[in-house]
């Protein structure tokens, strides 16, 4: 028979460590993975989602560009629909602005308000942007428009992730 045995002491200092082991293991791996998210997420967000917006079909007006990609949420996955608004500026550049409103999130509209044409309108307060997705000052919202990042492919627009937009 073995000489080395376990004092009760001993055993109620392993068992309890285990215990504790296992519960603070339990409690520590969602703030793991919350933390983490952030980054998968981040590698994620530089894929671009193809559009039916044929760019050459492009012109000064801004046109709404709907388009729907696969969101993937822990193991759920679920398809989202998105709408960007989409023309050419004045040296032919590509802009492509969110419709989210920066004030409490509503839907803008181009060219929707009687009383400011050529401006994208937000009806909920009455949030106005200039056309490039400036906020006018002495509406609500407190920031320009957010901006996707674009791709043409194959003749056709591809979107990103919509970022805030850098001040100049
Ligand atoms: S949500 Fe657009 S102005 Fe308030």
């Amino acid at each position: 028979m073995s000489k080395h045995r376990v004092s009760r002491r001993q055993f109620l200092s392993y068992t309890l460590t285990g215990v504790g082991g296992f519960m603070a293991a339990g409690m520590l791996m969602p703030m793991v993975r919350f933390a983490v998210d952030p980054v998968l997420r981040a590698e994620e967000s530089g894929s671009f989602t193809p559009t039916k917006q044929k760019v050459d079909e492009l012109t000064s007006k801004p046109v709404r560009v709907d388009f729907t990609f696969k969101q993937k949420d822990a193991w759920y996955e679920s398809e989202v629909t998105s709408t960007a608004w989409v023309y050419k500026d004045d040296n032919g550049k590509i802009m492509a602005l969110s419709p989210v409103c920066k004030h409490l999130g509503c839907t803008v509209g181009w060219n929707t308000s009687k009383e400011h044409p050529n401006q994208f309108f937000c009806p909920c307060h009455y949030g106005r942007y200039e056309k490039d997705g400036t906020n006018i000052p002495g509406t609500p919202p407190l920031a320009p428009l957010d901006e996707y990042p674009y791709k043409e492919k194959g003749g056709y627009l591809y979107l990103g992730q919509a970022k805030p937009r850098k001040e100049a």
